[in-house]
């Protein structure tokens, strides 16, 4: 039995930091590098079982030495990594990350195996499927394996968290199936047509979410934190204060303490609230899986607030 099985990607992160992010056509000398394990579905496989979840991960690597780093760190952080399977003719995914003085980053990735995953490759990982608490997904993996993911998911009774990047409109067939999605705010806009620049735009694109057939949405709206919409309520999920060195991997680091909350038992405003924290931690460290958080970081970071 699992808490959380995760479908998506597993890249090798390249990521340097400097002042600025370049513009088109600039380039610009920065100061610190970083090689590391990536991708959001390796990401948020690894961010789970730093929170104690027991957690397998379900997703395509290459033939490479960075897929051989990849199941090395899965490994190392107890993620069951059995279906995450190997592909001779492409690449392990790669990222290219940059990061400015204040943290922004910005992401050019090259997908590699992980446009591989079919959905026949998503059934022969069926019993994982279908022995979880909690299917978490993102959208950068072929749709048709994430919709599959979905499907044998659900038919077992598991519950459905979606971190939606790259955002595009979803059909409502799959929205209906959703317990949380957690767009940003450009995610949310490419999801619901609706622009998302405050409290209010976030709010709405929120209740569009839920209104077309998801049981919860969590929209970021910036410096004011996250709403948290179901139906029938609503709540604010609070910054934390904390001093911001790089906001890669902040998204992992809330999608998998979410899904892991909620796996555990958590009512939706309870995890809200750990995965705010734990996102917050995540943006204090360089890098994406370098930077997710523990469980006691976690509850350090609330006791404190
Ligand atoms: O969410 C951060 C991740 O996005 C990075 O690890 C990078 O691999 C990209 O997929």
């Amino acid at each position: 039995m699992y808490d959380v099985v995760v479908v998506g990607k597993a890249n090798i992160d390249y990521l340097a930091r400097g002042a600025e992010l370049p513009r088109p056509g600039e380039g610009i000398n920065g100061d610190d590098f970083q090689e590391a394990c990536g991708g959001k579905g390796a990401n948020q496989a690894v961010g789970a079982a730093r929170l104690g979840a027991r957690v397998a991960l379900i997703a395509r690597i290459g033939n490479d030495h960075r897929g051989s780093r990849v199941l090395a760190a899965l490994k190392a952080d107890g993620v069951d990594a059995s279906q995450v399977t190997c592909d001779d003719t492409a690449h392990t995914g790669v990222a290219l990350c940059q990061v400015d003085a204040r943290g922004n980053k910005q992401i050019l990735s090259a997908a590699g195996a992980n446009a591989r995953l079919t959905a026949a490759m998503v059934r022969n990982a069926s019993p994982l499927l279908k022995s979880c608490k909690i299917l978490l997904c993102q959208l950068g993996v072929p749709f048709e394996a994430f919709a599959e993911a979905v499907r044998i998911a659900r038919s077992a009774g598991a519950r459905v968290v979606l971190d939606p990047a790259p955002g595009f409109p979803l059909p409502q067939e799959i929205l209906r199936e959703l317990e949380v999605v957690r767009p940003n705010a450009l995610e949310a806009q490419a999801m619901t047509g609706l622009a998302v620049v405050d409290k209010d735009t976030a709010r709405a694109a929120a209740q569009h979410l839920v209104e077309h057939g998801a049981k919860a949405a969590a929209v970021q709206a910036g410096k004011d934190g996250d709403v948290l919409v179901w139906r029938g309520g609503e709540t604010w999920l609070p910054r934390f204060e904390v001093q911001r060195v790089d906001v890669t991997g902040a998204g992992d680091a809330f999608a998998s303490a979410l899904a892991s909350c909620l796996a555990m038992g958590d009512e939706l405003p309870r995890a809200g609230r750990f995965a705010s924290a734990s996102a917050a931690l995540a943006t204090t460290r360089l890098g994406a899986q370098a930077s997710l958080p523990t469980r006691a970081q976690v509850e350090a970071l609330l006791a404190r607030s």
